[in-house]
C-alpha cells in the first residue's frame, strides 16, 4: 500500500525542511519532514482553523487531535500559556517534530503523545483538529466519537474539513450523533465547524 501521512512509522527517508506559519497574532518557523501531513507548506485548512477559531480557554486540558508537526498544538500552547495542550498523533515522526517545534519555540505546556497513551479519564476543555479524512469514514467517525466523548461539560470541538472531502456529510453525521454543529467559516473550499457544546 502507498505510504500515508498517518503511517505509525513512515518508511520514506527523512528530509527536514521548514515552513512559515503566519497568523494575525504571530509568525513562526516550524520544522517539517517527509512522511508527515503537508510538509511543503502549512495546510490552508489548518490556517483557516487557526484564523477562525476563538481564543482557547486559558486553563485546563486542550486537545489537538492529529497534531502532525504541531502547527495547531504550538499555536494553542502559545495562545493559552496557562493550559496544558495534549498533542496526539499516531505517526511517530510527527510526534518527534511536534516535540521539537514546541521546544524550539520555548513552549513547555505541551504533552505530545500517541493517542493510546492517554488516560481515558482525562477531560478536555476544547478540541481542535484538522482530522485525517483519508483514514476512511468508519475510522474517522470512531476517532471523533471517542474524543468528543472526552470533552468536559460545556466544551466545544473546532474542526476544519475540505468541502470536497466531505465536510457537509461529516457535519450531518455529527448532528445525527447529537452534537450541535455550526459552520463558523467557509473559505477556499474549507469549512470550519464548531461542534458543541453538548445540549
Ligand atoms: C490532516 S493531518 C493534520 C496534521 C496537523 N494538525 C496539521 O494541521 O498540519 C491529520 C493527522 O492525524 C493523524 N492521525 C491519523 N489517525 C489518527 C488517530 N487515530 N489518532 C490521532 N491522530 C491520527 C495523522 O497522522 C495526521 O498527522
Amino acid at each position: 500500500m502507498a505510504a500515508q501521512y498517518f503511517d505509525p512509522d513512515p518508511a520514506v527517508a527523512s528530509r527536514l525542511g521548514t515552513v512559515e506559519l503566519t497568523l494575525p497574532d504571530a509568525r513562526v518557523e516550524l520544522t517539517v519532514d517527509r512522511g508527515v501531513f503537508s510538509a511543503g507548506r502549512v495546510d490552508p485548512g489548518t490556517l483557516a482553523l487557526l484564523r477562525a477559531a476563538p481564543d482557547p480557554p486559558a486553563a485546563g486540558n486542550l486537545l489537538d487531535l492529529g497534531c502532525g508537526y504541531g502547527p495547531i498544538a504550538c499555536t494553542l500552547a502559545r495562545r493559552a500559556p496557562g493550559a496544558t495542550v495534549w498533542a496526539l498523533d499516531v505517526n511517530r515522526r510527527a510526534r518527534q517534530l511536534a516535540t521539537a517545534n514546541a521546544a524550539a519555540l520555548g513552549l513547555t505546556n505541551l504533552r505530545v503523545l500517541d493517542p493510546a497513551e492517554v488516560d481515558p479519564g482525562v477531560r478536555f476543555a476544547g478540541l481542535w483538529s484538522n482530522p485525517p479524512i483519508r483514514i476512511g469514514k468508519e475510522a474517522l467517525h470512531n476517532m471523533l466519537a471517542t474524543w468528543t466523548g472526552r470533552l468536559a461539560p460545556g466544551a466545544c470541538a473546532w474542526l476544519v474539513v475540505q468541502r470536497h472531502l466531505g465536510a457537509d456529510s461529516l457535519a450531518a453525521w455529527l448532528t445525527a450523533s447529537g452534537w450541535p454543529v455550526r459552520r463558523v467559516a467557509s473559505k477556499q473550499g474549507y469549512r470550519v465547524l464548531q461542534v458543541g457544546p453538548a445540549r
